[in-house]
């Protein structure tokens, strides 16, 4: 039986609110994904055209999903009332969780969730989207590390099933509880992974990438035959190339380096080629060009 201990306990970590700070791909997509699922949102950015672009983006997944009868009209409108944009971190004092998902920088996240720190109510819980750095790390720029969590959303955030939570050194158990609570609130699965370079499926996902890159380097097949062994021959729905295009060369390239760093094993050194699409500023579908191009619209086909 439930003591009303448990019961008040419970309820105190129940989030209604959420911030989530960063209104590019993944921060606009968790947002979408908080608001449509009864949750009251602000969505913040410094620049308001990032913001006012995120406001369409979300529109327009809104209406995909309504288009195909995923769910009402009125449900769709419903989630677009709970979304407020913002450009005042101030805003989100009221948050009782707020997700992280700027630049994968470790120096400008720290300011951020030092400043968090400052701005967010005692009891919120700051969460990082961070699809590598270290949590416990980004947990002592803050006066809470108890209170902070890893909170790793996938590519694109409304389709995508699954959420990473990672548990920081100092992450305590009712920061865990609730945040997995949250999170299957947004109709995710949870997966937990202890906090060590990749977490667990970054870790698996992107030495494959690298080597998918090394296959083409040292000229084992097209890319084309690449990607179409891992489609087919696995049941990946894109191969590893597109999927590379489609995350950015050089956020793999990024993980790829901290993995190298973190794990101290060669095998994690990125492929050279890898490293020189990036330098080459091929950096998948959002520059148009990557190992393959596409053309103006980022959710055209490759050719
Ligand atoms: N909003 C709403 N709906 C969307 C959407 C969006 N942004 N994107 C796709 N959809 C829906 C479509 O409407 C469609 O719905 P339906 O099944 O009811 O018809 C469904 O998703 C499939 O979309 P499409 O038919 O347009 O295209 P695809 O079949 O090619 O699917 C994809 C697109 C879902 C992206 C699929 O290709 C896929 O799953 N790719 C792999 C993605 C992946 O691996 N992501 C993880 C990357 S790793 C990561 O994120 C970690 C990070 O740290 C690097």
């Amino acid at each position: 039986r439930t003591t009303t201990e448990e019961k008040r306990k419970r309820k105190m970590l129940e989030v209604k609110r959420i911030g989530v700070v960063g209104s590019g791909q993944m921060g606009s997509g968790i947002a979408q994904v908080a608001a449509m699922h009864g949750i009251d949102v602000w969505l913040h950015d410094l620049d308001p055209q990032a913001l006012s672009k995120a406001s369409s983006s979300i529109s327009s997944s809104i209406n995909r999903f309504v288009s195909k009868n995923h769910i009402s009209q009125v449900a769709g409108a419903d989630a677009l009332k709970r979304l407020r944009l913002t450009t005042d971190l101030e805003d989100l004092q009221l948050a009782d969780l707020i997700i992280e998902a700027i630049v994968e920088s470790e120096d400008v996240k720290k300011s951020l969730f030092a400043q968090l720190d400052r701005i967010a109510k005692s009891s919120a819980i700051l969460a990082s989207n961070t699809s590598s750095i270290s949590v416990t790390r980004l947990a002592t720029s803050t006066s809470r590390p108890r209170q902070v969590i890893g909170m790793h959303f996938m590519n694109p955030p409304p389709v995508m099933k699954l959420i990473e939570i990672v548990r920081g050194a100092d992450t305590s158990e009712e920061t865990f509880v609730a945040t997995k609570a949250l999170s299957e609130r947004l109709g995710k699965v949870v997966i937990t992974s202890h906090d060590y370079s990749g977490f667990i499926v970054n870790r698996i996902l992107m030495p494959m990438i690298n080597e998918a890159f090394f296959a083409l380097y040292t000229g084992v097949a097209t890319k084309e035959d690449i990607d179409t062994g891992m489609k087919l021959g696995t049941n990946h729905p894109m191969g590893p190339l597109e999927l590379a295009d489609f995350i950015g060369l050089d956020v793999c390239l990024s993980i790829m380096r901290v993995l190298h760093a973190g794990l101290g094993d060669n095998k994690y050194a990125p492929c050279p080629l890898l490293v020189q699409y990036v330098d080459a500023g091929r950096l998948g579908r959002k520059r148009g060009i990557g190992v393959y191009e596409y053309s103006k619209d980022p959710r055209s086909t490759k050719s």
